[in-house]
Order: C-alpha cells, then sequence, then structure tokens
C-alpha cells in the first residue's frame, strides 16, 4: 500500500507544518517541547544510532546534532522537501522513502522515532513492524499521536466553512490512528508498551495565531495545497474568528494533548 498522494501532498511545502509546530511551541497552557518529552522518554546513549521516520522540518535530528549526539542520525521521509531541509546538516542523512517499506537492512538502529506521522500512514500495522525490523535487539522505538479529540474549537471552524463551501472531508488522519488506539497497536507488535500522556490546551489571545492555525489544517478537510477555493475559505476563517475575539472577552482556548509510546525490541 502507498502512502495517500494528499497525505503527501500536504508535505510538499513544509509551511503549514511549520505554523503548527509554531503554534503548538508558542500558545500552549504549559510549555509544549514534544522533542523533549520524546528524548526524555528514551534516555538515550550519545553514541546511539537513530532513525528518524517522517522527519518534516528536520528539527529534531539537526538540534541533536548540534547538541553533540555522536551516533549515526538518519532521517526519512515520503515528502522531498523533508529531505531537503537536512541537506547539509553535519552528522545528520536525510532519504526519501516510505514508512511502510523502509529503506534499510534488519537489526540497524538503536533508536526508531515516529513523531507525529503514524496518522499519514495506511496501515499503520505495518510501519510498525518495519520500525521493529529495523531495530537492533534491545533497541527502542518512540511515536508520539494526539489525543483523538485535539483541538476540537478549531477543527469544528474548519469543517465548518469547509463544508459550506461544498468540499466533500475525508477521513481526517488524525481519527485513523490517536492516543487512544495506538499503545494496543504497539503492544501487538512489541510484546509491550509504555505510554506516558501530555496534557495540555492552546491559549491565544488575539486572532491572527488562530487563523494561521485553521488555515494550515484545511489539507487535512480535503482542500488541498493549490485548491482554487483557499482564498474563500481563508477568508470565511478569517472572519469567523476576529467576530468571535470581538464578541468575547477571553483567549480562544482550545484542549490538546498527545502520548509518547515506547516498546523495546526483545529478541527475535
Ligand atoms: C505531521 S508531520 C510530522 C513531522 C515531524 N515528525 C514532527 O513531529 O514535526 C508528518 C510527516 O510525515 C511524513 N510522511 C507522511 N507519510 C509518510 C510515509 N508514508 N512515510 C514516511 N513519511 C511520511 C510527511 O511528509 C511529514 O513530513
Amino acid at each position: 500500500m502507498q502512502p495517500s498522494i494528499s497525505d503527501v501532498q500536504e508535505y510538499l511545502s513544509l509551511e503549514p507544518l511549520a505554523t503548527r509546530i509554531h503554534t503548538h511551541q508558542h500558545y500552549s497552557d504549559v510549555p509544549d517541547d514534544v522533542e523533549a518529552a520524546v528524548l526524555q522518554a528514551l534516555s538515550m546513549a550519545p553514541e546511539a544510532e537513530l532513525l528518524d521516520i517522517g522527519c518534516g522540518t528536520g528539527s529534531f535530528l539537526r538540534n541533536l546534532s548540534g547538541s553533540g549526539h555522536r551516533g549515526r542520525l538518519v532521517g526519512l521521509d515520503a515528502s522531498p522537501a523533508a529531505v531537503d531541509a537536512l541537506s547539509g546538516t553535519p552528522g545528520v542523512s536525510a532519504q526519501l522513502g516510505d514508512a511502510m517499506d523502509l529503506p534499510f537492512e534488519a537489526d540497524s538502529f538503536d533508536v526508531v522515532t515516529a513523531r507525529h506521522m503514524l496518522y499519514h500512514v495506511p496501515d499503520v500495522g505495518q510501519a510498525l513492524a518495519e520500525a521493529r525490523r529495523v531495530l537492533k535487539t534491545d533497541g527502542v522505538f518512540a511515536a508520539v499521536v494526539n489525543h483523538p479529540d485535539v483541538t476540537p474549537r478549531v477543527s469544528a471552524l474548519v469543517v465548518d466553512v469547509v463544508s459550506q463551501a461544498g468540499v466533500e472531508i475525508p477521513v481526517v488522519p488524525n481519527s485513523r490512528v490517536h492516543s487512544g488506539n495506538l499503545p494496543a497497536m504497539i503492544e501487538s507488535t512489541f510484546g509491550s508498551v509504555e505510554v506516558h500522556r501530555y496534557d495540555n490546551a492552546l491559549v491565544i489571545d488575539r486572532p491572527e495565531p488562530v487563523i494561521a492555525f485553521a488555515v494550515a489544517q484545511l489539507s487535512f478537510y480535503g482542500v488541498e495545497p493549490e485548491s482554487g477555493l483557499r482564498p474563500e475559505l481563508t477568508r470565511a476563517i478569517d472572519r469567523r474568528v476576529r467576530d468571535w475575539f470581538t464578541s468575547s472577552n477571553e483567549p480562544w482556548r482550545d484542549p490538546k494533548g498527545y502520548v509518547v509510546c515506547t516498546a523495546r525490541r526483545s529478541s527475535r
């Protein structure tokens, strides 16, 4: 099974992803640092060989390399933009590829991570089996996924605006895999799982970041990056969010959270 075209298209430009990351980093009720949460769950040796599946903007590997990690660091992503984003990063190599068919030998890595990416994989069981295959014995896998009902107010706004424009809303990636079902899937592949839960909320006191965050989600709701509807939908989101702030005396508050799941590959 290939990654779905629309899921890959969403990441041909990394701008919407960077906007979503920026929003979480700057407008969370309590500081939200997914990379730190993953590193804490892994407690990895500085010479560990690590594969980051769905490496996105590349910041996780860039930060590891910059902080003196000595082991081999490899990024893999289905989007050429993500591979390009890591080019020239010392100590890091990046490769185009599919989480369901990893282009690596068995027993290659001490650590494999899949942060906020399993939503886009049509066969999550196959991706987990692949992650396990490329891990060495005693190697550790870490995956991050959101709660199923993450930022429900922004989601409801985008669904409303998009459906009023007559767009058919597809199965939203976050509904395929989330904190409610991933732990059992990992346990079934690895034999055990540890779950670290983080609950939080977006708290935003002015319209612009809410508008940017909502617009950066349009692709998940069936509006392709090149769709001619984007200007009209962006205007509708802008108007609705500004109206809400005009009539409200409180910040925009939207619950969110995720789990970091880890599992060790015991001997085969
Ligand atoms: C939500 S972004 C997360 C990026 C990064 N891991 C982070 O947490 O910031 C999902 C990433 O997974 C990549 N992706 C989607 N489907 C994939 C697949 N089948 N195999 C590998 N990467 C994939 C996308 O191109 C994108 O870079």
